[in-house]
């Protein structure tokens, strides 16, 4: 009997949550690196269902940063990080629009409707939703900056209630143009933005960011952002990741949170607690 009140109880402390989110767009970036086995994908698919189910719109944006690795490797194709982005040659382009089109979008879609929702996947290049320039100046080849999003296209699917998945690849916007690889992580802050989204998580495979001693940072302000990135102690994956909670949040997006994917049901602990788990960047 203790357990089942325990249990009441723990539903009421998600009561003013819920009612707080209702009709808020989250923008969900399920992360290569916390894509690893199938009990946590099931667990990840859960999550998402139930927060459409209170009435939250989940808007999922994925990576694959692991599978694009593996696939290179196996065709012998050489590519290289510079900055936390994918240098990106068309040969390369290729398998990753292979590996997050082909496979990764299709087999989470696949898990958000076998687990009960209507979920569709989408590109940039679906409803030429999303188009991009080579950012940089091309410094990174085919790796883009988007500078266009048409939020109808992702606002229909919210409507009709299904869950948007997007691959983060966005169209050249020219006939022939084999399309722009962008990070998942500024696809995911640029589509919060655009949205007006009420929150965009990151869930990645570590606790949140870490300091140098590599403590847990709860939160974090651009100053720390800045200083962390010019002595070292934000690199590699975690550079565009905390660039795109910046640009988010500056965007009017409330907060952005960086979370640990390992971590069974860490998305509804994030949400529907007092305490959270994880990083949060807040305007
Ligand atoms: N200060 C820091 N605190 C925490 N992690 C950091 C820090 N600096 C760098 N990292 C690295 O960033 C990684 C997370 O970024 P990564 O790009 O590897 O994952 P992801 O974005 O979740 O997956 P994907 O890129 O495949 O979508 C961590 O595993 C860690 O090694
Ligand atoms: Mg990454």
């Amino acid at each position: 009997m203790k357990e089942k009140i325990a249990q009441a109880k723990l539903l009421l402390e998600a009561l003013p949550y819920i009612k707080k989110y209702a009709n808020q767009i989250f923008v969900i970036k399920y992360g290569g690196s916390a894509q690893i086995n199938p009990d946590l994908k099931n667990r990840f698919a859960q999550d998402v269902i139930l927060l459409h189910l209170v009435g939250i719109k989940p808007v999922i944006v994925h990576g694959g940063g692991k599978k694009i690795n593996d696939l290179l490797d196996k065709l012998q194709i050489n590519s290289e990080f510079v900055d936390g982005m994918r240098v990106t040659s068309e040969e390369v382009m290729e398998v990753v629009e292979m590996v997050l089109c082909g496979n990764i979008n299709k087999e989470i879609t696949n898990l958000l409707n076998m687990h009960g929702s209507k979920a569709i996947g989408i590109t940039g290049k679906d409803g030429n939703f999303m188009t991009a320039t080579p950012k940089d100046n091309g410094k990174y080849g085919l790796v883009g900056e988007i500078n266009m999003i048409d939020n109808r296209v992702i606002e229909n699917l919210l409507e009709e209630k299904f869950i948007p998945v997007i691959a983060p690849i966005a169209s050249g916007n020219e006939i022939n143009h084999p399309g722009f690889n962008i990070n998942a992580d500024l696809a995911a802050s640029k589509i919060a933005a655009s949205l007006g989204a009420r929150k965009v998580i990151f869930l990645t495979d570590i606790v949140g960011v870490l300091d140098k001693d590599k403590n847990l940072l709860s939160t974090l302000t651009k100053e720390q952002i800045e200083s962390y990135k010019a002595d070292g102690t934000i690199h590699g994956g975690m550079i565009p990741k905390v660039d795109a909670c910046l640009e988010a949040v500056n965007a009017g997006v409330e907060k952005a949170h960086i979370i640990d994917g390992r971590v069974e049901h860490s998305l509804l602990l994030e949400i529907f607690t007092s305490d959270g788990i994880g990083t949060v960047i807040r305007n």
